[in-house]
């Protein structure tokens, strides 16, 4: 049976990507998509999701907007990484798919209020906003949600945004102290992992010569994507960050990670959002995430690249 998900999201092209490779996969069953503010504005990432869903050719996939600005921050966006759209790199047509009048929390709470204890994965790549405020506004939920698998955070790597803080957990440092105080299984892909998927040419030909819209895309995309972090790393290609949380779901095999405890700084501004990760459990704080530290980068871009010639 597909394992019904829930994929909360920033598109971002690394998100983009994301979409796809669930909506590739048959083995996932994408109960709608609810979109936050975060690598652009609301109204950006929410008409991006549904340009998404149309290059997929999936317009049966509803898609709300939810929280436009973290819970009690002022909202941070990245341009500079995602440029103006969010989905720079490759022209693709205004979506003609409506957005559903439903706000994305209420869709969160009435969708898994619905479903039996342990059903239903939600998949966040962006700043949690959406799904802490769900938690908070519904406690009886936790229950419901068989895992979060989440895009976020770092330990060995530190930070991308600031020194100490990754960017979705930096955008919205109080929205991750509730999901990760809020008992429910989660899975983190940190930076540790997703800076070990990094695009090459060979990789990034390897969609493009898929010879189809989507592999297009895919790989102009990636092209734009590459070029910020190859200037600030030094790096051979870019990192899919978002598509890790995915892949996971396909194959959990590509991972290695701990199952550990995590906090979330909320105080110092210096360290805000950085993610506290007792990777070498010398504290005796109760493990809340399995915490993933290294992939299969060739195993992971193999499954992408199947995926996406699906589509
Ligand atoms: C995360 O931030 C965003 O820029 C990406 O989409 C990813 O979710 C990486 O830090
Ligand atoms: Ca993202």
């Amino acid at each position: 049976m597909a394992r019904k998900i829930i994929i909360d999201t920033d598109p971002g092209q690394d998100d983009a990507v994301a979409i796809l490779l669930a909506l590739a996969s048959p083995d996932l069953e994408v109960q709608g998509i609810t979109c936050v503010a975060g690598n652009v504005p609301l109204p950006l990432t929410s008409k991006n999701a549904r340009v998404v869903c149309e290059l997929a050719g999936r317009t049966d996939v509803p898609v709300y907007a939810g929280c436009d600005r973290p819970l009690a921050r002022d909202l941070v966006t990245a341009e500079y990484v995602h440029g103006k759209t969010g989905l720079d790199g490759i022209e693709l047509p205004e979506p003609q798919m409506p957005l559903q009048d439903q706000h994305a929390v209420d869709f969160l709470i009435e969708t898994l209020r619905a479903h039996p204890a342990g059903s239903v994965t939600l998949c966040p790549l962006g700043p949690l906003t959406n799904i802490a405020t769900a938690l908070q506004r519904a406690p009886d939920i936790a229950e419901k949600i068989a895992e979060i698998v989440l895009m976020g955070g770092a330990y060995f790597e530190v930070g991308n945004t600031t020194p100490a803080a990754e960017f979705n957990i930096h955008v919205d440092p109080q929205a991750a102290e509730i999901v990760f105080k809020s008992g429910v299984p989660l899975v983190v892909m940190p930076l540790d992992v997703t800076h070990k998927a990094l695009t090459t040419r060979a990789r990034v030909e390897a969609f493009r010569n898929l010879g189809t819209r989507v592999g297009h895309a895919v790989a102009s995309w990636t092209d734009f994507f590459e070029r910020f972090d190859m200037a600030k790393y030094g790096s051979e290609g870019a990192p899919l960050h978002d598509p890790c949380v995915i892949a996971y779901l396909l194959k959990p095999d590509l991972f290695m990670g701990r199952h550990i405890n995590v906090e979330i700084e909320t105080t110092s501004e210096l360290t805000m959002g950085m993610t506290v990760a007792d990777w070498w459990r010398v504290t005796d704080r109760a493990p809340n995430a399995m915490f993933m530290g290294d992939l299969d980068a060739n195993g992971f871009y193999t499954l992408l690249t199947e995926r996406i010639a699906r589509l």
